[in-house]
């Protein structure tokens, strides 16, 4: 089959697209056969080594995807060959096929595109995750989006409104401000033409924020952290600008709020039974057309890398797929 290998840590252009053997199915996991993969930014880190995992050699970049069951392994038994899936490999999504533990396979509604099946995942189930365990988002309250049309950060916005929030959104362009007003933003903040901070106290009537989804990292999470209410949830997400910021922890003593991490790769892993309820709510929401994916472009396989640094080079609206 045809896949993107990563044989040592470096630039994005360093992948190789080449043949490798088909994985063979063992016990517990199934074979898919993939129709889309959706591109995250943490698969940029990987494969320049500066995530939190470090794999192996050679491996394949890659963590959601759609497609159908190819084979099931010994003791499968509630899936079926050719049923339509979402299948969450840890990595091996960037090529025709993937070995997935049968835990991590479920169901995909017909009314849903492989290309949305694909990207409804990672970004969607982090930002619910973060909003619904980890801040425990209430009607009413005010949410902060950065990054408000990126991946998780669109999601973000979706997630916010089904869950009665006032969303404001943090964005670098006009064009991404109108992606976010369309799917539900309530305040609209350029923070490249703005004082982030002066603009997050104007639009929070200077009470602050009560929970913030940040992803940029560096001077965004500064602002952030001294624009928060009383009991506020500051959530780091990630570092989409590049730097991991140090904080002064009396600003969460002084202004009483918290600041908390979130990570949704674990959560799956630490609370499985979570993560499927978690999923079931999400494809709920889908298919009520409470949420929605927004591809931005479709690429195929074989132009993975034109894809990941689209993504890593902040040029893109929504989700990025690749297709076999
Ligand atoms: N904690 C978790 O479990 C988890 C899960 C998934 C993703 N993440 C993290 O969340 C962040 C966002 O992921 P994503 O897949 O949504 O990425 P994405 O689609 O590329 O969105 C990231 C957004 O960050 C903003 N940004 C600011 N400075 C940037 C820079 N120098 N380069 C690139 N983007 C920049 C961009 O918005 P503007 O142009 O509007 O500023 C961009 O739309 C990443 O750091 C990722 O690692 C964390």
């Amino acid at each position: 089959m045809k896949a993107i290998v990563c044989e040592a840590f470096g630039p994005v252009d360093e992948l190789q697209y080449k043949d490798i053997a088909d994985p063979v199915v063992k016990a517990g996991h199934v074979v898919v056969n993939i129709e889309a993969a959706g591109v995250n930014f943490p698969d940029g880190l990987l494969v320049q080594g500066l995530y939190q995992m470090q794999p192996p050699f050679p491996f394949i970049p890659g963590n959601e995807v759609a497609g159908t069951i190819a084979e099931l392994g010994e003791g499968v038994n509630h899936l079926k060959v050719g049923q339509r899936v979402i299948a969450l490999p840890l990595l091996g999504g960037y090529a025709e096929k993937a070995l997935v533990p049968a835990t991590h396979v479920m169901p995909l509604p017909d009314s849903i595109p492989a290309n949305e099946g694909a990207a409804l995942v990672t970004a969607h189930a982090t930002a619910h995750h973060a909003l619904k365990q980890r801040a425990k988002l209430q009607p009413g309250e005010t949410l902060v989006v950065t990054g408000a049309a990126g991946g998780t950060g669109l999601a973000a916005v979706q997630i916010g409104k089904i869950m009665g929030a006032k969303v404001i959104a943090v964005c670098s362009t006009e064009e991404k401000l109108a992606l976010a007003k369309a799917n539900g933003a309530d305040v609209l903040i350029n923070y490249t033409e703005n004082d982030l901070k002066d603009a997050l106290k104007e639009a929070t009537g200077g009470k602050g924020a009560d929970v913030v989804y940040e992803c940029v990292g560096g001077d965004t999470f500064h602002a952030c952290s001294r624009s928060m209410a009383w009991e506020g949830r500051l959530l780091v997400v990630g570092f989409a600008g590049g730097e991991i910021p140090k904080f002064p922890v009396n600003l969460s003593l002084v202004k009483g709020y918290s600041v908390v991490g979130v990570f949704w790769g674990s959560f799956t892993q630490h609370d499985p039974k979570g993560f499927a309820a978690n999923m079931q709510e999400l494809l709920g929401w889908y298919v009520q057309g409470k949420v929605k994916v927004v591809v931005d472009e479709a690429l195929p396989l074989s132009r993975a890398t034109e894809a990941m640094e689209k993504v890593m080079n902040r040029q893109v609206k929504g989700k990025m797929v690749v297709t076999p």
